[in-house]
C-alpha cells in the first residue's frame, strides 16, 4: 500500500484526495494546511486519519511514501524540500516554482537524495495527449511544419467559477507580489506542455504578456498586476513554427484547450470541452484531398496521480519529473525575457 499525504488542501486537493483514494494499492493518510482548521474540515470530508497545521510535523510524525503539494504556486519549494530531505517521494503542483533557479534547485535536491518526483500537468491524463504525442513520434502525420495551440479561460468575465472580485483563491492568481506568474504561470504551463510533449521541445520563444484593465488595480493586500493574456510564437527544435496562447478573457471559453498540429503528411487535431472531455481527430492519407478528419478512439489513460503511485510501488521514474518542471518553467522565464524585449529569446 503507497502512503501518500496531501499539503494544502484547498480547492485542487479535492482533486487529489478524489484520484488518489480511487486507486487500488494507494491510501491518503494524512493532510496539513496551514490555514486553522481547513487540513482538519478536509480530513473528515475524506476520512482521512490525521489532519495537521505544520507539514513538518506531519513529515515527522507518520509514515508517507509520497506526498502531494497543492498549496499556492510560491508556497511550492518549502514543503517538496522537506519532503526531499525525508527521501518521500514528491508530485508537485503546477508551476513548479515562481522562478527557473527555485525549479533548478528543487529538481537538483530531488537528484541529489534520488527520490521520485512528478509533475501535476494535468493534460497528461488523458489519452488524447498520450496518443497525439505518439502519433507524431511515430510519423503518422510526417514532419511537423505548424502548430496551433491555446488554452482559454473566461473567469475574469464570467462567474462560472466563483468570482475573483471577492473570492482569495482567484486573487492570488492575479497578483505578482502573492507569487503568482499570471495567466502564463497558471494555464500557459499547461499549454507549453502540451505542445512540447506532443510536438518536441521549444528552442525560441517571441511572446507577448498583457495585464488588462479591471477597472479595479487593487483589492485588499492584492495588487492586480499578474498578466492574464499571453500570445507567444516559438520556432521548435524539429524546424516546425508555431503560436502558444492563453487568456483568462476568453468569453464563451470557461476551460477549453485546443492544439492543432500540422505534418507534411497529415494533421492532428486535439479539443478539450469545458468538462475536460477530449476529442482526438486526424486528417492523412486520401482524406487530405476532402479535408475530412477520422475520430480517434480515446479510452482511458493512466492519470498523472496514478503514474506518480506506479513509480513509487516500481522504482521507476514516471513519464513527469522536476526536470520536466524546469524545462517548463525555462519557457516561463524566456517568455517574460522576450516580452520585455519583444524579440525572440533562445530557450537554452
Ligand atoms: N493541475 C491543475 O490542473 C491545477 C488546477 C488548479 C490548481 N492547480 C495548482 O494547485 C495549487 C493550489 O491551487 P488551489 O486552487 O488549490 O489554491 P487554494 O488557494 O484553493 O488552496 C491552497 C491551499 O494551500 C494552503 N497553504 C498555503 N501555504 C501553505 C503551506 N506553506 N503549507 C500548507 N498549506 C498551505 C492554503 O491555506 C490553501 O488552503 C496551485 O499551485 C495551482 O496552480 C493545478
Amino acid at each position: 500500500m503507497v502512503r501518500i499525504a496531501i499539503i494544502g488542501t484547498g480547492g485542487m486537493a479535492n482533486d487529489h484526495a478524489y484520484k488518489f483514494q480511487k486507486m487500488d494499492g494507494c491510501e491518503v493518510v494524512a493532510c496539513s494546511d496551514i490555514l486553522p482548521g481547513r487540513a482538519k474540515a478536509f480530513a473528515e470530508k475524506y476520512n482521512i486519519p490525521a489532519a495537521y497545521e505544520n507539514t513538518q510535523e506531519m513529515l515527522d510524525k507518520e509514515q508517507i511514501d509520497g506526498v502531494s503539494v497543492v498549496t499556492p504556486d510560491q508556497y511550492h519549494k518549502e514543503p517538496c524540500l522537506m519532503a526531499i530531505e525525508r527521501g518521500i517521494h514528491v508530485m508537485c503542483e503546477k508551476p513548479l516554482a515562481p522562478n527557473l533557479a527555485d525549479a533548478i534547485e528543487m529538481a537538483e535536491a530531488a537528484r541529489a537524495k534520488g527520490v521520485l518526483t512528478a509533475m501535476n500537468f494535468s493534460k497528461r491524463s488523458v489519452y488524447g495527449t498520450q496518443k497525439a504525442a505518439q502519433m507524431v513520434r511515430n510519423g503518422e502525420i510526417g514532419r511537423v511544419v505548424h502548430v496551433e495551440a491555446s488554452y482559454f479561460q473566461s473567469w475574469l468575465v464570467s462567474k462560472a467559477w466563483g468570482d475573483w472580485r471577492t473570492e482569495e483563491a482567484w486573487l492570488w492568481r492575479l497578483s505578482t507580489k502573492h507569487g503568482s506568474a499570471g495567466v502564463l504561470g497558471d494555464i500557459g504551463v499547461h499549454i507549453y506542455d502540451m505542445a512540447s510533449f506532443i510536438v518536441g521541445d521549444i528552442a525560441e520563444i517571441n511572446c507577448n504578456l498583457k495585464t488588462f484593465d479591471k477597472g479595479v488595480d487593487q483589492i485588499g493586500d492584492y495588487v492586480l498586476d499578474a498578466n492574464d493574456s499571453f500570445v507567444a510564437t516559438v520556432k521548435f527544435e524539429n524546424g516546425a513554427i508555431g503560436t502558444v496562447q492563453a487568456t483568462r478573457w476568453a468569453v464563451g471559453y470557461t476551460n477549453v484547450e485546443h492544439i492543432r498540429v500540422f505534418g507534411d503528411k497529415g494533421a492532428l487535431d486535439l479539443n478539450f470541452s469545458r468538462s475536460g472531455a477530449e476529442t482526438l481527430k486526424v486528417c492523412k492519407g486520401d482524406d487530405i484531398e476532402k479535408d475530412i478528419w477520422q475520430p480517434v478512439d480515446c479510452p482511458e489513460t493512466p492519470s498523472t496521480y496514478s503514474r506518480f503511485v506506479e513509480s513509487i510501488k516500481t522504482g521507476i521514474q514516471g513519464q513527469t519529473s522536476f526536470d520536466t518542471g524546469v524545462k517548463v518553467q525555462r519557457y516561463l522565464d524566456k517568455s517574460f525575457v522576450s516580452s520585455e524585449s519583444g524579440c525572440f529569446v533562445k530557450v537554452m
